[in-house]
């Protein structure tokens, strides 16, 4: 008998509950042995629910019995999560997670706590809820380097930029509609602001270049300035846009980044829509490969902990390594990152401060008559070779850079009113 404790029953913990007992005799066939709950813990009360026998107020109930083998963390947050995943590592119990928090924090304490104590820790939920990605990376695609990571890992924000480029909706709009049917929280800003990602990003680039990759050191942009207008630009790119979380090597560098990209059709994220999520990975031998499906949900991600429950089962009293180094691993500064961008710029800094200083200079008039003629000439002759795209009403000039690193372009920049830049994936 295999005994399982879930620390929480929220949506992702009833949802293993759930795949346990329905999928009882396929479970248990599968890990080798009789899979049971034996004990949920959560503060709440649960009357009438099929859990409440089994609903237990105290975690050292768990941790002293001797007959609970595998433990089951989907109470998320920070704490005390973290300190009952090493309390049970430390008993020899197996933890499977989808606290991607803890996780991208504590990843490499928590499995070296498993190596010394012949256990587990396993966390396939924590990136891309249901889709199967963390161990088709540590068990997979072991021969290959691998060249880059780029995800929508991010389902909120996906049906957002979706609902955006396919309604002509506004952002606001759209996240109070995404509150309202539940696909967004009361507090979005994890979503939109890209902090989500950045934990998930930071957990595959840990393991794709086997070395912590701290989320605090990855630039991080949400989506909150994104614009129906950015969308109409997009469209003349043949194109659209999505939050990726990317991981890359570029010239023997790992960089890592949330951001919006510019996504083209010929991309396969391209087609990735709703509250979907996908992960595309090249490796040098390889080539690309792409994982797609349910990025949330109680089901979806509930599949994904109890597969790790069967790997935990499999494999009772053997540590599973995986390679990830606490070493910290320097990431490359967003400013050597190479790309081109999406630039619409609306004028000239330098005669805005005109403006702002004489009122209404005589040379004004002449300025705004001929603005988007002036504007090329100057991006012209300080970006250089770039395309440009149809104006909507002569306010603004929109154009496409050639590839070219952050800190150029931002010194390229400085002399434009820039309305909103975007990175364009180079796929
Ligand atoms: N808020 C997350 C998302 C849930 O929208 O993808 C899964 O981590």
């Amino acid at each position: 008998m295999i005994n399982v404790a879930i620390l929480g029953y929220g949506v992702v913990g009833s949802g293993v509950y759930k795949v346990i007992n329905d999928n009882n005799s396929h479970v248990s066939r599968r890990a080798g042995d009789d899979v049971r709950v034996k004990y949920v813990l959560d503060l709440r009360e649960f009357p009438g629910d099929p859990a409440e026998d089994v609903l237990v107020h105290d975690f050292d109930v768990i941790l002293n019995d001797d007959e609970v083998d595998i433990i089951v963390e989907t109470m998320g947050g920070v704490e005390p999560a973290h300190t009952f995943e090493v309390k049970a590592l430390k008993a020899g119990k197996s933890v499977c997670t989808s606290n991607k928090e803890v996780v991208a924090k504590w990843g490499f304490e928590l499995l070296q706590l498993a190596r010394e104590n012949n256990c587990n820790f396993f966390f396939e939920a924590s990136v891309g809820g249901g889709i199967p990605v963390i161990r088709p990376l540590i068990n997979c695609i072991t021969a290959d380097h691998v060249k880059s990571i780029s995800g929508i890992l991010n389902g909120t924000t996906n049906y957002i930029l979706t609902k955006m480029a396919e309604e002509g909706l506004a952002f606001e709009d759209v996240l109070k509609d995404a509150q309202k049917k539940g696909y967004a929280e009361k507090n979005p800003e994890a979503d939109i602001e890209g902090y989500d990602a950045c934990r998930k990003i930071a957990i595959l680039a840990s393991l794709a270049y086997e070395r912590q990759v701290d989320y605090e050191d990855i630039y991080t942009e949400g989506i909150t300035k994104i614009t129906g207008i950015d969308f109409w630009y997009a469209n003349q790119l043949d194109a659209s846009i999505k939050l990726l979380g990317l991981a890359k090597r570029q010239n023997g560098v790992v960089y890592a980044m949330v951001a919006p990209f510019i996504v083209k059709q010929d991309n396969p994220l391209y087609g990735v829509c709703d509250v979907f999520n996908a992960i595309l990975l090249d490796g040098d031998m390889l080539g690309d490969v792409m994982f797609y499906g349910k990025g949330a949900g109680s089901l979806p991600t509930a599949s994904a902990v109890v597969s790790d429950v069967i790997e935990a089962a499999k494999n009772k009293g053997r540590n599973i390594p995986i390679l990830w180094r606490p070493e910290k691993r320097q990431l490359g500064s967003v400013d050597v990152f190479e790309t081109s961008y999406l630039v619409r710029v609306s004028g000239l800094k330098a005669v805005d401060r005109l403006k702002e200083t004489f009122g209404n200079p005589s040379d004004e008039l002449r300025y705004e008559r001929n603005k988007e003629e002036i504007l090329t000439n100057e991006v012209k002759k300080v970006f250089g070779n770039v395309k440009f795209l149809m104006g909507q009403d002569g306010e603004e000039v929109a154009f496409v850079t050639k590839p070219m690193s952050g800190a150029e372009f931002e010194k390229a920049a400085e002399d434009f009113v820039v309305e909103n830049r975007i990175r364009i994936a180079d796929l």
